[in-house]
């Protein structure tokens, strides 16, 4: 059994895990995160971008292709389908559960390493056996697959599985993966767009001042935009975000 069936075979959660803890103590445990923001910081609106900047997407898809997208349930499904050359993990107790409720303890882990389509509802998911011959949950990159991980604790140790060496980690949404992110990213790629949209999703506060802004590329066009690399002040780093 390689590392990565090994880990989620074992895997018991515990519930005083801290991922912040753990984190601190990792120095090889490294995010990086992309958004796209308005002037408010806004992100979303009733489950979708707020706008429509075909341009950027093509940049997002450049910068992840090849690479570890995670993200949030809404997310996922307002995205409707996997990122293709990409592992995608979706963080969702909800997923997760409706996963496995009825199955046995001993089904559940045989089952560990099972994928999920978006397409699909959950009872086809759960009827797809296909799923069960497949080696490692994500490692299979070309179709719409998804590792489904039930907390953002598990993310640390997972990352560490071989699968998933010399690739980055990108963090991709929403606000609450955002939130909890922030504290541990290395680079954020922001795109800074000119304009205020409505919206219910936020992107949340940081501290500037533990991160060096460049400008990388400014755009002119409807809406101007600009991307944006907010990197991590090494003495900064792990410091102020977690006192
Ligand atoms: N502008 C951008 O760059 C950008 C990027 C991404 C998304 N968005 C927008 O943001 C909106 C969606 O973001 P959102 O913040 O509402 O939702 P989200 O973060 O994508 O998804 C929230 C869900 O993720 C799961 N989740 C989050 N944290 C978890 C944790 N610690 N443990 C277990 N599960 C966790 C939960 O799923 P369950 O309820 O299933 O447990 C939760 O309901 C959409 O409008 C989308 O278009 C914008």
């Amino acid at each position: 059994m390689n590392s990565a069936k090994r880990y989620l075979w074992d895997h018991k959660q515990t519930k005083d895990d801290h991922v912040g803890k753990i984190a601190a103590k990792d120095d090889n445990f490294s995010l990086d995160l992309v958004v796209a923001y308005d002037k408010h910081q806004a992100i979303g609106y009733k489950g979708k971008l707020p706008w429509n900047i075909p341009e950027d997407l093509s940049h997002f898809k450049e910068l992840t292709t090849g690479h570890v997208v995670i993200m949030g349930r809404k997310t996922f499904e307002s995205i409707g389908r996997t990122l293709p050359d990409r592992i995608n993990i979706v963080v969702s107790q909800s997923m997760w559960q409706s996963m496995y409720r009825h199955r046995s303890q001993d089904k559940r882990e045989k089952e560990t390493n099972k994928t999920i389509n978006p397409k699909k509802n959950t009872s086809e998911n759960e009827k797809d056996k296909d799923n069960q011959n497949r080696k490692i949950p994500g490692t299979v990159v070309k179709g719409n697959e998804a590792l489904i991980i039930r907390c953002l604790e598990d993310l640390q140790e997972l990352l560490r599985n071989e699968v998933f060496l010399g690739k980055k980690h990108f963090i991709i949404g929403g606000r609450s993966l955002y939130k909890w992110s922030i504290p541990f990213v290395h680079t954020m790629y922001i795109t800074e767009i000119e304009g205020v949209y409505p919206a219910d999703t936020y992107f949340p506060a940081f501290d500037q001042s533990l991160f060096t802004r460049t400008v990388t590329r400014k755009k002119e066009g409807n809406p101007p935009f600009a991307y944006v690399k907010y990197t991590r002040k090494e003495n900064e780093r792990n410091k102020k975000d977690r006192s």
